[in-house]
């Protein structure tokens, strides 16, 4: 077993992860459309803008806690839904889960898990699962499909809507599209998961905010919308009754030239303050300064996907809880130099 405890960075995990990786399921969890320029994109993003210090005041009191759909969280962190944990380790989603859960922080459960959703929520006493669910060609079938999340026991709803096609140059190798196991949580739809998986021939590129408002009212869970990148489309997604907003470009994986997260989120957070809904953000987020940017920039909750997969991969539950660890020291850290007692209050 590694001893990811000794690890500094984000960044030194994901070597890591690398190195213990083959390189075809490397490409396929890091890589993006455009040659890795996406991904890079959003973090150079995050690495312009600079936090101000405030320094020699009484910061004794500092609170990450955030107040969250009647529940509490210690950190304004969350894990973004990724596809087939399963690859990467022998209990897949469910340590996963049981790393969110030890941490008290939200796993958005993808609708690509390799584990069913059923078995993921039982596993923990505590979780706090939210289903990610995305518009397949049976309209009929989605929504079964978010009444078996129900059931499941999720807290809520993550509706991925930028992926009305599946981009050609996703970062699938022919190689794993043969070794992927199968996606339990979809087996009940598609007798040929093969079909949704690889050539996205299932999504329904149909779909409007009308689905959206649809979905939202055949359900009293929360429902967030995932992939917004314009104001113009958050005041959409707000006119269709949704409970938050998540502002992501996929981590790169469904266009070549979109926008950085954080320059989203700049010219989005001052539209959606006004509304007063939650905003949330996921993107090349990969250190404590990198989330406190964003919290000083309006967001309520930052998310991560990758880092969550390299966590996995170097250690399994304690590798994602010691990844969190880093992040939540460093934000713990850049809040006192900001003078900050509450994360939100920070400016960038
Ligand atoms: C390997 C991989 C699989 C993903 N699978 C999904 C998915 O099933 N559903 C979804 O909404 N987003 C998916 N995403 C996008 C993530 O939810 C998230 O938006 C992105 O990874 C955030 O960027 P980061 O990896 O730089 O943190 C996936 C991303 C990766 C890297």
């Amino acid at each position: 077993m590694e001893n990811s405890t000794e690890l500094r960075s984000l960044a030194e995990f994901e070597e890591r992860a690398k190195e213990k990786l083959s390189s075809d399921l490397y490409f396929s969890f890091y890589g993006d459309t455009n040659n890795g320029k996406v991904v890079e994109r959003n973090k150079f993003a995050l690495e312009r803008l600079l936090l101000c210090p405030n320094i020699c005041k009484d910061v004794t009191n500092r609170n990450m806690e955030l107040k969250l759909f009647k529940e509490s969280f210690p950190f304004p962190l969350g894990i973004s839904p990724t596809a087939s944990h399963e690859l990467v380790h022998p209990s897949g989603e469910l340590a996963t889960a049981k790393a969110a859960e030890s941490l008290g922080i939200p796993y958005v459960i993808s609708m690509f898990s390799n584990v069913a959703i059923e078995n993921i929520v039982k596993s923990t006493v505590n979780g706090f699962h939210l289903a990610q669910i995305q518009f397949i060609k049976d309209k009929n079938a989605t929504f079964d499909l978010m009444k078996r999340f129900e059931r499941a026991g999720v807290k809520g709803f993550v509706i991925t809507i930028d992926m009305p096609v599946l981009h050609p140059n996703k970062p699938y190798s022919q190689k794993l599209r043969l070794k992927n196991p199968q996606p339990n949580s979809l087996r009940q739809i598609f007798a040929d998961d093969e079909m949704l998986i690889v050539n996205g021939s299932a999504f329904d590129g149909s779909y409007t905010w009308e689905d959206v408002k649809q979905f939202k009212q055949k359900t009293n869970l929360p429902v967030i919308v995932k992939g917004i990148l314009t104001p113009q489309n958050a005041i959409e997604a707000i006119n269709s009754g949704v409970s938050a907003i998540w502002i992501s470009n996929h981590g790169g994986r469904q266009m070549s030239d979109c926008p950085p997260t954080v320059e989203a989120l700049e010219i989005i957070s001052p539209v959606v303050k006004r509304y007063g809904i939650p905003l949330f953000i996921d993107g090349g987020i990969r250190s404590g300064s990198d989330v406190l940017k964003c919290l000083a920039l309006g967001a309520d909750m930052v998310f991560l996907g990758r880092p969550v997969i390299s966590g996995l991969v170097v250690n399994g539950i304690q590798g994602i809880i010691d990844t969190f660890h880093i992040l939540t020291k460093d934000l713990d850290a850049n809040m006192a130099m900001c003078e900050t007692g509450e994360a939100v209050e920070a400016s960038a």
